[in-house]
């Protein structure tokens, strides 16, 4: 199914879908990085895991309507997804404080935002990925004004679908990035991953972190914390 190796990033590589003009295999990698790759370590089966939680995630945003680049899960790792450019826009949704925002904004950890809160993340490791604003959007992604109030409505709609499935296996969806990308005939879509790497979960019972945080602290097991979350979807599936 892959034929060449068009990019490797810090938890894929993206190639070229074998005589299949147009798609592309996401390659999903144990690695695991944090603090823009300041910590790195690997786990068996995360690759696998972040593969089989996104196409589940992906398959109910697309039963309520939301365009994305999936097409199916190939294998354990592997998923076939539809060609785009990605915008090189990090896009944060914020519902409760945690995270980089409280610390540079004296927001109270755990506060809730009444209007789900979007930041934008200019996509650039060498840069260590810095905030931006709209403006700084439109100089620096090749978005148009209109683009950039689309791609926040999008994040908006994904959210409150979002918000509905992890609320249906016990878990506040806290915050989380998304990519979009642009299709060959312009129109944009949901790209990249939805996964625990990319969200803050915590169970909405115990307040335990269900997410990457666990790496990131050092608070506990990222595999464990990741297969209570694949458990919990297949159950519902
Ligand atoms: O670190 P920060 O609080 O800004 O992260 C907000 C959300 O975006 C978190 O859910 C985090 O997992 C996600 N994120 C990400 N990739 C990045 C930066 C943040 O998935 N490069």
């Amino acid at each position: 199914m892959k034929a060449e190796l068009l990019y490797e990033g810090k938890a894929k590589q993206v190639y070229q879908a074998q005589g299949e003009s147009g798609k592309l295999v996401l390659s999903y990698k144990n690695d695991a990085t944090a603090f823009n790759g300041g910590k790195k370590d690997s786990f068996e089966g995360k690759g696998r895991l972040n593969n089989e939680i996104s196409s589940l995630i992906f398959n109910e945003l697309h039963a309520k309507g939301i365009e994305t680049h999936f097409i199916e899960r190939l294998n354990e790792t592997e998923q076939l997804v539809t060609q785009t450019e990605i915008i090189p826009l990090e896009v944060v949704v914020r519902n409760i404080a945690a995270g980089s925002i409280p610390k540079r904004l004296g927001i109270e950890e755990k506060t809730p935002f009444e209007k789900p809160m979007i930041e934008f993340f200019y996509k650039n490791d060498e840069l260590g990925d810095p905030l931006i604003n709209d403006e700084h959007a439109l100089y620096l992604s090749n978005v148009t004004e209109a683009e950039i109030k689309e791609i926040k409505e999008l994040a908006r709609k994904i959210n409150t679908h979002l918000i509905d499935i992890f609320r249906s296996i016990n878990i506040s969806l806290v915050d989380f990035k998304l990519e979009f990308g642009r299709k060959s005939g312009g129109t944009i879509i949901l790209a990249d991953e939805v996964s625990p790497d990319t969200c803050r979960l915590w169970d909405r019972t115990t307040g335990e972190n269900l997410d990457k945080d666990v790496f990131r602290k050092g608070t506990g097991d990222l595999i464990e914390v990741y297969e209570e979350i694949l458990k919990r979807l297949e159950a519902k599936a």
